[in-house]
């Protein structure tokens, strides 16, 4: 058993998630293993489609059919997520961990003001009364930069950021120690992506949370996550501290990663990309997933499936970095 203090809030074991389709299962989690620690900032990036939000489904206990959980460990706070039932969720989501996901507009009540939402999520789990409830989701929207005569604005009245914030301001309410965010800011234009970014880091920093956060965007997770796990066709391929994972990629499909985004401080260098696209999860190519794309792939590549092998702390799933 490890000590409360240097346990890892969040620990998933090879997790494996399926979508039991009419043709078969179709594996879109595959043995992913990821430790998040107290307060640290976790980005998750990826092509469409490789499994960033089933992942995150799963890890929420928000699947549903027809995906399901078919093997693996997700432990929260010392606690057994996967064998969890609906009622210990319930105590555990808003308060233990909250999910923003990509379009608030989905997730807001279209007929709910935003202060009987807020008022709802707290209300489920600590009593307060209405004037100490309204002093409460006034501070909330403060905090998250919305001025409270918002409150009692229904969802179609904000703008798409100011939606995010109230989302995030939800997610908030009762202080978790896990927000997981799926492309929080995706809706949004650049510049309001980058304040709502600002925002989230100057909360983080202040609530002390940690945070899960799915992105396509290599330059926020640059600027903003601490550590990185790069997805591909289900699995992790690659992760470690994300300056060191921006200094020096490993993985053949990192490295086309960081060069299909402009180089943020150096110099400008042509965007040559990933020839080809990812997978159809339905038929996963043999041995190494990314093999039918790699520059680097050699006869060992389509006969044996690599594991996550240790490089300088960075864990990567290629056969180039195995040292045996
Ligand atoms: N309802 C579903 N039924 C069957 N397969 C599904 C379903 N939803 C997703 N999938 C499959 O699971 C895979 C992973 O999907 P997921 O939405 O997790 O990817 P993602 O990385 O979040 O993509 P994006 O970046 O586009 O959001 C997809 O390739 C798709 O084939
Ligand atoms: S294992 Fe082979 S095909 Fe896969 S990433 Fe490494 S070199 Fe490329
Ligand atoms: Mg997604």
């Amino acid at each position: 058993m490890i000590a409360t203090a240097t346990r890892p809030l969040l620990q998933v074991k090879d997790l494996c998630v399926d979508y039991l389709t009419e043709s078969g299962p179709l594996r879109a989690v595959d043995r992913v293993s990821l430790d998040v620690a107290r307060g640290e900032f976790l980005g998750i990036v990826g092509e469409s489609g490789c499994g960033k939000s089933t992942l995150l489904f799963a890890i929420a206990r928000l699947l549903s059919a027809p995906a399901e959980i078919s093997s693996g460990e997700i432990w929260f706070d010392g606690k057994d997520m996967v064998s969890m039932d609906e009622d210990q969720l319930r105590h555990l989501r808003w308060s233990g961990y909250s999910v923003v996901m990509q379009s608030a507009m989905n997730a807001l009540n279209p007929v709910m003001t935003i202060a009987e939402q807020l008022g709802d999520a707290i209300q489920a789990h600590v009593r307060m009364r209405d004037r100490q409830l309204r002093s409460r989701s006034q501070e909330l929207l403060k905090v998250v930069g919305i001025d409270p005569v918002h409150l009692h604005s229904y969802p179609h009245q904000l703008s798409g950021g100011m939606r995010q914030r109230a989302m995030i301001a939800m997610a908030l309410a009762l202080t978790p120690d896990l927000v997981i965010m799926d492309e929080p800011t995706s809706a949004l234009d650049v510049v309001a992506q980058r304040s709502l970014m600002v925002k989230i880091k100057q909360l983080q920093r202040e609530f002390g949370f940690a945070t899960i956060f799915v992105t396509h965007d290599m330059s926020l997770v640059s600027h903003f996550s601490d550590r990185l796990a790069v997805m591909y066709a289900g699995q992790v391929v690659e992760v470690g501290q994300t300056r060191q994972v921006f200094a020096a990629p490993k993985h053949p499909y990192t490295v086309g990663l960081m060069r299909s985004f402009p180089s943020i401080s150096g110099p400008l260098q042509t965007l040559t990309g990933i020839p080809g696209s990812p997978p159809d999860l339905a038929h996963p190519p043999s041995g190494c997933r990314f093999h039918p794309r790699c520059p680097k792939r050699f006869d060992r590549c389509p006969g044996e499936e690599p594991d996550l092998y240790s490089n300088d702390q960075v864990l990567v799933r290629c056969f180039l970095f195995d040292d045996r």
